[in-house]
C-alpha cells in the first residue's frame, strides 16, 4: 500500500478548521482508495511569531522538506503587521520549496452561483498557471530619501529565462492533457523588457508543442474578458503579480474565494508541493464554523492528484461539486452548514455520488499525466 507523508500547516484564522475539513475527507478517501498517510503538523503562523520571533526557520525547511506534500490552511493575523507573516512565511516557503508555479484552476461546478448572469458551468473550465518565484515578488529594490519630500522608491521585477521558460512549459504540458490552447497575459505594450522574454518564451516553447493552439491577451484585457467569455481560455499562463490579481477575479467567477483552490508545484520534485485554498485567515469569522472547506478540500484533491492519487482525487472533486451545488449560499451563515458539517456531506457524497455531476474531465486526471513528464524531463 502507498503511503504519503504529508506536512500540515494548519496556520492562523480559519486555517485550522478548513485543514480539519480537509483532513476529515482524507481520512475517508485513504480507506475506500487504499493509500494512507503520515502527517506532521507543524506549526506556522501569528502565536508562533508572537511567542518566539520565529517565522520560517532552517529547521522548518528540514522538517518540511521530509515530506512528499504540504497541506497548508492560512496565514495573516491582524495582531501582526501585515507582510511580516505573508512574506516570512507563504512567500518564503514558495522560494524555499522551489515551487515554480502556482496553479489555479477556475472552474464554475454546476448548481454553484456566480455573480456572473448567464453564466454556465461548460463555459467555465480554464486553469492559470502562475510564474511562483519572482517577477515583482522577488523582493529587490531600495528606497532613498525614505520619509522626505524627495523619496524614491525603487521595486523591481526580474525575470530570468530560467524561470518564464519552465512555467511556459509546464503551460503547454497541461494544455496537451486538455482543450490544447495556451494564452499568455501579459502587458507586452507597456512592460516591453519582461512582455518580450514571455513572447519568445511562447514561441520557443510552442514549437515544441504544434498541436496546441496559443493566444495571447494584456492583463487588463483578462480582467474584462475573464469574467464575460471565460470559454476564450484553456490554460493561462501568466508571471507572478499577474496572476496574483486574475486568479481573484477568477475565484470570484466561480463563486467565491471559499471554493477557489491552488497547488504551489515544485517540478523538479526535489522538495514538496504545496496546497493552499486561496482564500486568506479570514480573522472575522474564524471560530464560529463559517468558513467554506471546499477550498481546502480541493487544494487537498488536487495534493492527491500530484502524490499519483488521481481517481481518489477526481473522486473528491466530483463529490464536492455535489455538496456545493445543495448548498443555499457559499459562506457564512448563508451557508446553512458549518464548515465541519460540510465536510461530512462530502464524506458522505464519496458514496452516493452521481458520476455524472462533472461533465468536462477532472484537473486532476490531467495533473498526475503532466506531472510524470515533467519529472521525467528533470
Ligand atoms: C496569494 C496571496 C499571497 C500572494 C500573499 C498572501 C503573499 O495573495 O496566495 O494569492 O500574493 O501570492
Ligand atoms: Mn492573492
Amino acid at each position: 500500500m502507498n503511503t504519503h507523508r504529508l506536512a500540515v500547516i494548519p496556520g492562523d484564522g480559519v486555517g485550522p478548521e478548513v485543514t480539519a475539513s480537509a483532513l476529515t475527507v482524507l481520512d475517508a478517501v485513504e480507506e475506500r482508495y487504499g493509500f494512507t498517510t503520515e502527517r506532521t503538523e507543524v506549526l506556522l503562523g501569528a502565536d508562533r511569531y508572537l511567542d518566539t520571533g520565529e517565522l520560517l526557520t532552517e529547521q522548518d525547511v528540514t522538517t518540511l522538506s521530509g515530506h512528499d506534500a504540504i497541506l497548508f490552511g492560512a496565514i495573516g493575523s491582524p495582531r501582526v503587521t501585515p507582510g511580516v507573516l505573508e512574506r516570512g512565511i507563504i512567500l518564503a516557503l514558495r522560494g524555499a520549496m522551489r515551487q515554480s508555479v502556482n496553479l489555479r484552476p477556475v472552474r464554475l461546478y454546476p448548481g454553484v452561483p456566480t455573480p456572473i448572469a448567464g453564466l454556465t458551468p461548460e463555459r467555465c473550465d480554464l486553469v492559470v498557471v502562475r510564474e511562483n518565484t519572482e517577477g515583482a515578488y522577488v523582493g529587490t529594490g531600495s528606497t532613498v530619501h525614505r520619509g522626505t519630500p524627495a523619496a524614491v522608491a525603487v521595486q523591481e521585477s526580474i525575470n530570468t529565462w530560467y524561470a518564464v521558460e519552465r512555467a511556459v512549459d509546464f503551460a503547454f504540458r497541461l494544455a496537451e492533457e486538455r482543450r490544447r490552447k495556451v494564452t499568455l497575459c501579459h502587458k507586452t505594450n507597456v512592460l516591453v523588457e519582461a512582455g518580450a522574454l514571455w513572447l519568445e518564451a511562447m514561441e520557443v516553447v510552442g514549437r515544441r508543442h504544434p498541436d496546441v493552439e496559443t493566444d495571447y491577451v494584456h492583463v487588463d484585457a483578462m480582467c474584462m474578458h475573464l469574467p464575460v467569455s471565460p470559454e476564450r481560455f484553456d490554460v493561462v499562463v501568466t508571471d507572478n503579480l499577474f496572476g496574483d490579481i486574475v486568479t481573484d477575479l477568477g475565484a470570484v467567477v466561480q463563486g467565491g474565494l471559499g471554493v477557489a483552490a491552488s497547488g504551489n508545484l515544485n517540478l523538479e520534485g526535489s522538495a514538496p508541493s504545496m496546497f493552499e485554498p486561496i482564500h486568506g485567515s479570514a480573522p472575522d469569522i474564524a471560530g464560529r464554523g463559517w468558513a467554506n472547506p471546499a477550498g481546502a478540500v480541493l487544494s487537498m484533491a488536487l495534493c492527491l492528484s500530484t502524490l499519483g492519487e488521481g481517481a481518489a482525487a477526481a473522486a473528491v472533486e466530483r463529490a464536492t461539486a455535489s455538496v456545493l451545488a445543495d448548498l443555499p449560499g457559499l459562506a457564512g451563515e448563508a451557508m446553512g452548514a458549518s464548515t465541519d458539517e460540510v465536510a461530512q456531506r462530502i464524506v458522505g457524497c464519496l458514496d452516493t455520488m452521481d458520476e455524472t455531476v462533472l461533465s468536462a474531465p477532472s484537473l486532476m486526471e490531467q495533473l498526475a499525466v503532466v506531472r510524470a513528464g515533467m519529472r521525467d524531463r528533470a
